[in-house]
C-alpha cells in the first residue's frame, strides 16, 4: 500500500524582504497508514511548517509531497480542498475555537463548510471525546483548557478524517489533562487513525510509536 504521506526532497523557503528563510531543507520521509508519530525539535526548527505541508495547507518550494501515492501538485484546487476537509483533521495548541459559537456549533463548523450540519454526528464525536453532555450548549470560554481541547479534538473528528495532525496539542494543558488527551489520541490511533503530533514534551512523545527529530529544517539522524 502507498504511504499515507510521503515527502521527497522537500524544501520550503519563505521569501522575506530581509532575506529568504529556509524552513525545511531537503526533507524526505514517509508516514505509513495507521502510524502514531511525534515530531520533536527546537523552536524555529520547522515543525509547524512540516505539519502545515503535511496538511496540504501550503505547498513546498521544491520537492514532492504525495498523499496515498498521489503528488499534490497533480491535484486540482477542488481535489485539494476536499482532501483537506474530508481526510485531514487539525488540532492546535491554542484550540482555535470560535468564542461566540457554542460547543455543538464549534464542532459542526467543518460540516457547515460542506453544506450539511448533522447535530447527531456532532454529539457522537463529543461523546467520543468524553465531554460532559451539559456543556454542549455552553461557549468555549466557559470550559477548562482540557475541555476546550476535547472540543477541538471532536471538531477535528467530525468528518471522519483518516489523518490527524496536532501542533502541540497539550502545550497549554497541565500534565494530568495532557495525559488524558494523549490517552484519547492513543484510542483514536488504535481505531485506525494515522496521527502526527508536534511536541516539546518527551512524555507526549512516549505515547507515540516513532519520533522524527528535526533540527534547522533537517531530519536529525
Ligand atoms: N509564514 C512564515 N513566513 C515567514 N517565515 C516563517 C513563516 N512560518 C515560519 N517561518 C520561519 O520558518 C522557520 C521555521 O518555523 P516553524 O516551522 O514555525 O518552526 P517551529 O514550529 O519548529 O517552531 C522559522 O525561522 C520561522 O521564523
Ligand atoms: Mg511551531
Amino acid at each position: 500500500m502507498q504511504p499515507a504521506i510521503q515527502f521527497e526532497d522537500v524544501v520550503k523557503i519563505y521569501p522575506l524582504k530581509s532575506g529568504d528563510v529556509t524552513a525545511l531543507n531537503h526533507i524526505s520521509f514517509a508516514v505509513e497508514r495507521g502510524e502514531f508519530i511525534s515530531i520533536m525539535g527546537p523552536s524555529g526548527s520547522g515543525k509547524s511548517t512540516l505539519l502545515t505541508l503535511m496538511g496540504c495547507l501550503d505547498k513546498p518550494t521544491f520537492g514532492t509531497i504525495s498523499m496515498s501515492g498521489i503528488p499534490i501538485r497533480d491535484m486540482s484546487d477542488v481535489e485539494l480542498t476536499s482532501l483537506r476537509r474530508d481526510r485531514i483533521g487539525f488540532i492546535f495548541q491554542y484550540f482555535n475555537l470560535f468564542p461566540l459559537l457554542n460547543i455543538i456549533e464549534n464542532v459542526s463548523f467543518p460540516q457547515m463548510l460542506k453544506g450539511g450540519v448533522n447535530v447527531e454526528k456532532a454529539k457522537e464525536v463529543l461523546r467520543a471525546v468524553q465531554l460532559d453532555e451539559h456543556l454542549y450548549t455552553h461557549t468555549p470560554l466557559e470550559l477548562s483548557g482540557g475541555q476546550q481541547q476535547r472540543v477541538a479534538v471532536a471538531r477535528a473528528l467530525i468528518n471522519d478524517p483518516d489523518i490527524l495532525l496536532c501542533d502541540e496539542p497539550t502545550g497549554n494543558l497541565d500534565s494530568k489533562t495532557g495525559a488524558s488527551i494523549m490517552e484519547l489520541m492513543t484510542q483514536l490511533n488504535k481505531k485506525g487513525a494515522t496521527i502526527i503530533i508536534v511536541t516539546h514534551d518527551p512524555n507526549v512523545a512516549n505515547y507515540t510509536n516513532r519520533t522524527i527529530r528535526i533540527i534547522d529544517g533537517r531530519i536529525a539522524a
